[in-house]
């Protein structure tokens, strides 16, 4: 069975834009990244991010018909029963580099200027379970920014995001980390914590179901009625 795949493309050289078509063979099992691999076979130029291959590294998302997901997770079968042609773009709201791939930095920026990384200051620390359940589901995030980039909100220049809101929720959860107050203040004046929308579009497209969306109206829990956080 044959899929036409429609590929963004964009040669930061000239700044041209546009797309270009090419018909794969699809089995079943074969997912879009080994697709993007046979066609690089065809055109070396084509350009598009990969690292692990396994679902693990977050590095290949990408918009398929408009919708982010993992290149090496998706698989082709099921579009091409469906139908003859599928676009691939790349993840919306990130600066082009070429053709799928994004320049990320600015997660990774934001992560620095709201300080996500435990902060210690207790000598011995027991983990209850429950809390430990929750402190796993966040970190299973595997940083795709898939959510980020479906995310209407981040259009918004200082709106942290739904990724971002996840890492600060793991670390107020974490009882290792001594500075709960701190975050929430970060999350509320820095992040614009209460811009979100609630529309759940993050929790829709997250792979690893993290379910950000749930974790920011958790976060919200923590704020007072004057809207000073509260531990
Ligand atoms: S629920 Fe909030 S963070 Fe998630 S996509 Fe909607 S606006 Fe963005
Ligand atoms: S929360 Fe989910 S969608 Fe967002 S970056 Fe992490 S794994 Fe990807
Ligand atoms: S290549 Fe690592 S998640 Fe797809």
């Amino acid at each position: 069975m044959k899929l036409r795949l429609r590929i963004f493309r964009y040669d930061p050289a000239t700044g041209k834009e546009g797309y270009d078509t090419f018909e794969v063979e699809c089995s079943e099992g074969m997912t879009f990244l080994s697709a993007l691999q046979r066609i690089k076979e065809e055109d070396p130029t084509l350009s598009f991010r990969q690292f692990c291959r396994a679902g693990i590294c977050g590095t290949c998302a990408i918009l398929i018909d408009g919708f982010p997901r993992l290149a090496c997770r998706e698989q082709l079968f099921p579009y091409a029963l469906l139908r003859g042609e599928v676009t691939l773009e790349p993840l919306g709201g990130f600066p082009k580099v070429k053709d799928l791939a994004v320049d990320h930095e600015s997660v990774p920026e934001r992560m620095r200027e709201l300080g996500i990384w435990v902060e210690g200051c207790r000598e011995e620390v027991r983990i209850a379970p429950e809390v430990n359940k929750d402190l796993e589901r966040a970190a299973d995030c595997i940083l795709c920014n898939a959510c980020q980039a479906h995310c209407p909100q981040t259009l918004e220049e200082d709106y942290a995001g739904p990724l971002l809101f996840a890492k600060l929720y793991r670390l107020l959860r974490d009882p290792r980390d001594c500075r709960g107050e701190e975050r929430l203040t970060l999350a509320l004046r820095e992040g614009h914590l209460y811009h979100c929308l609630s529309c759940d579009k993050c929790n829709s497209t997250c792979p690893q179901e993290v379910r950000p969306a749930d974790l920011i109206r958790e976060l919200m829990v923590y704020i007072k009625e004057d809207g000073t956080p509260e531990r």
